[in-house]
């Protein structure tokens, strides 16, 4: 194994001096694969300007990942780590897996930083493209098949369930332990973060933010229902069904009956993901999703343990806000006017408490608000 990794290691040396990329995704890395992204910087690959070009340059001064292992040395992060018992977060297994993937190798087996540069950490390319010792060489290739990129491990990240099935893998899971301990709690919305990651691409024409919208609520649905298999518990069941409720609410399809939520997310999930959405579709589930007031019915989330109920309707109203704003967001990006004005939304933000804290008053609260998204949206369809 040792010798394996010694001969790679030689082999990496000399493809350095060609344009490397490296490795990551919220599991522990294989050492023989990992390359740093040192190995992609050089202004010849993605270490220029421009789109593609200037991907490196742009992870390094503006991506938020570039300082993920920072993260785990800040005071936070330290508390955290005393009430873990953990001696020191930067180290841990259990938040290095997310901030910082290629600190799980040791140092001995990692190719060596270019000189004035500092081992590799964060969350760098590999973590989202993929281990690229296999693909290196083949993807500086312009007549390469995707395809067969794909089959060398290189991830592909066109489509919103590609990309989604990426960033879930860190931004939507966290343990019963971390959750005790005050980590920031996660909520998987993969146009929000789409949107706040500084883009070293250029989208497709006809991109949909609608559509990256849903294809990430129905893949939140499908790892925290996997997630509570392994760990189950009321408040990841209250947030199961609070997804579950907001699927229901978009009318776009979702088969509420299923017996394997799992499966059937992951399904609903590519379905969307492959199928056109127009404006039309668009506004449509806005219109729905403003509607709909189920889910602050007296006979609500019945499936849910009494105590915990009211931790639904708070993951409910949080990921309706989320919606609400992606999908006002939305009509705008696509040149129409959106439904409401800022000071609107503001409220409904302002309004929307954090899941365990709901109680009746802050339900009539927010409820209050929809209301009034209700009204503005109803004179605006008139006038149409
Ligand atoms: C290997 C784990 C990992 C993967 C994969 C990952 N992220 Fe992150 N991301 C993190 C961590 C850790 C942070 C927190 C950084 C910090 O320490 O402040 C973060 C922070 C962010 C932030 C800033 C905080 C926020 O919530 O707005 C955005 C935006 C983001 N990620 C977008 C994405 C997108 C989009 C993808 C998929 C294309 C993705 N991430 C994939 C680990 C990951
Ligand atoms: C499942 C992936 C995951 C694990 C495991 C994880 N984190 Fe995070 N962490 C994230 C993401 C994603 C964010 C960004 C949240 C956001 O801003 O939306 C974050 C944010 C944070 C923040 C707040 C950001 C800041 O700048 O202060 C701290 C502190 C933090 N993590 C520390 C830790 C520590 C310490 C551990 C281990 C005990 C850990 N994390 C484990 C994914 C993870
Ligand atoms: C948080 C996840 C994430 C990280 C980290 C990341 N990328 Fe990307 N990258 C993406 C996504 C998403 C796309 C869009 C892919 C698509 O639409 O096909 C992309 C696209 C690209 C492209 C294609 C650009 C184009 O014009 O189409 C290149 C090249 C690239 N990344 C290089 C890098 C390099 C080099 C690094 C490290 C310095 C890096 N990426 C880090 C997510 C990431």
């Amino acid at each position: 194994m040792v010798l394996r990794v010694k001969e790679r290691l030689l082999f990496l040396g000399f493809v350095i001096a060609f344009c490397l990329s490296q490795s990551g995704m919220g599991q522990p890395l294989e050492a023989e694969k990992a390359l740093g992204s040192q190995t992609c910087m050089t202004s010849g690959c993605h270490g220029g300007a421009g789109p593609g070009r200037g991907a490196y340059t742009i992870w390094k001064q503006y991506d938020p990942h570039f300082d993920a292992a920072a993260t785990l040395t800040n005071g936070r992060s330290r508390a955290m780590a005393r009430q873990l018992g953990l001696d020191n977060a930067a180290e841990a297994q259990s938040c290095t897996v997310c901030h910082s993937p290629l600190r799980q190798i040791a140092p001995s087996e990692l190719p060596a930083p270019p000189e004035g540069h500092k081992r590799d950490s964060g969350v760098s390319c590999a973590s989202c493209h993929g281990p690229a010792d296999q693909w290196l060489l083949s993807h500086t290739r312009p007549d390469y098949p995707q395809a067969a990129l794909a089959r060398l491990g290189m991830r592909q990240l066109a489509t919103s369930y590609q990309r989604a099935n990426n960033c879930v893998a860190c931004h939507q899971n966290l343990s019963n332990e971390l959750v005790e301990a005050r980590h920031p709690p996660l909520v998987f919305e993969l146009d929000g973060l789409m949107v706040a990651e500084p883009k070293h691409w250029r989208e497709e024409e006809g991109f949909s933010h609608v559509k990256s919208w849903l294809v990430g609520q129905a893949v939140a649905l499908r790892e925290t229902a996997a997630q509570a298999s392994r760990e189950p518990g009321p408040r990841r069941t209250a947030e199961i069904e609070a997804i579950r409720a907001l699927l229901n609410a978009t009318a776009t399809g979702w088969n509420d009956s299923t017996q394997n939520l799992v499966r059937s997310a992951d399904d609903f999930a590519k379905q969307i993901s492959e199928s056109p959405m127009s404006q039309e579709q668009s506004r449509a589930i806005l219109l729905k999703l403003i509607r709909n007031r189920t889910p602050f019915q007296t006979d609500a989330f019945a499936q849910v343990a009494a105590d915990y109920r009211l931790w639904s309707i708070g993951y409910y109203a949080e990921r309706l806000t989320l919606a609400i704003d992606r999908l006002n967001q939305s009509l705008i990006s696509s040149g129409q006017s959106g439904m409401f004005a800022e000071d609107f939304l503001n409220a409904l933000f302002d309004a929307a408490k954090p899941p365990e804290s709901f109680d009746a008053a802050t339900t009539e609260a927010f409820v209050k608000q929809l209301d009034r998204l209700k009204m503005a949206a109803l004179d605006l369809e008139k006038a149409r």
